[in-house]
């Protein structure tokens, strides 16, 4: 599929389903590498992250626990700026190695957001992996460790991410066509 129309706007193909699969692999045997003898809980940032989430728990080459918060800032393409957690954790984090798994970090405050609530429940040690990074707006107030893709400012869709709750599905990213 070259291009996609989403309510009103065209979004044309920016990284395929190939070459998601093979970053998100190589993802993987990193984070197995480093996380292999201890205790860890990753967690996913929904909506947006749960494919990617998906993948990268099966690209791990042993059991890896894993639960969900869901946040929000974004409505229509831009980033609101306050950020609501809508779902909260259960799990207690205290002493655990902690995984973030988020599909794209922008300014970044969506995951301060969630750093600073986290940081208050003690875990041994808090690591970020996010598919996509927009290194050219983020504010850099913490580490992303782990980055399938450092894409520029461009509004993206697919494996995950969505246009007004559209786009989600598409197997393959999609950047948005301007004018
Ligand atoms: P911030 O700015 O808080 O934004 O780092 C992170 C959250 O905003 C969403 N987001 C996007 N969603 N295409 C999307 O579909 C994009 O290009 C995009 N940029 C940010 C996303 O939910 C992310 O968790
Ligand atoms: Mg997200």
């Amino acid at each position: 599929m070259e291009s996609v129309k989403l309510h009103d706007k065209v979004f044309e193909s920016y990284i395929s389903e190939a070459q998601i699969d093979q970053r998100v692999g190589e993802l993987g045997a990193q984070i197995g590498d480093d996380f292999r003898d201890v205790d860890m809980l990753s967690i996913g940032v929904l909506n947006g992250a749960f494919v990617f989430a998906a993948d990268l728990l099966r690209a791990i080459p042993y059991e890896v626990e894993c639960s969900f918060v869901k946040m929000s800032s974004y409505v229509d393409t831009h980033s609101t700026g306050v950020v609501s957690e809508l779902i909260g954790l259960g799990e207690s984090l205290e002493g655990r190695h902690v995984l973030i798994i988020e599909d794209i970090v922008d300014t970044g405050s969506t995951l301060r957001k969630f750093m600073e609530t986290l940081r208050g429940k003690n875990p041994a040690s808090v690591r970020i992996a996010s598919l996509l990074l927009k290194s050219e707006v983020f504010d850099n107030a913490f580490p992303v460790d782990y980055v399938g893709f450092d894409i520029p400012n461009h509004f993206v869709v697919g494996y995950g991410l969505d246009y007004n709750g559209l786009g989600r599905g598409l197997r393959s990213i999609y950047r948005i066509v301007e004018g």
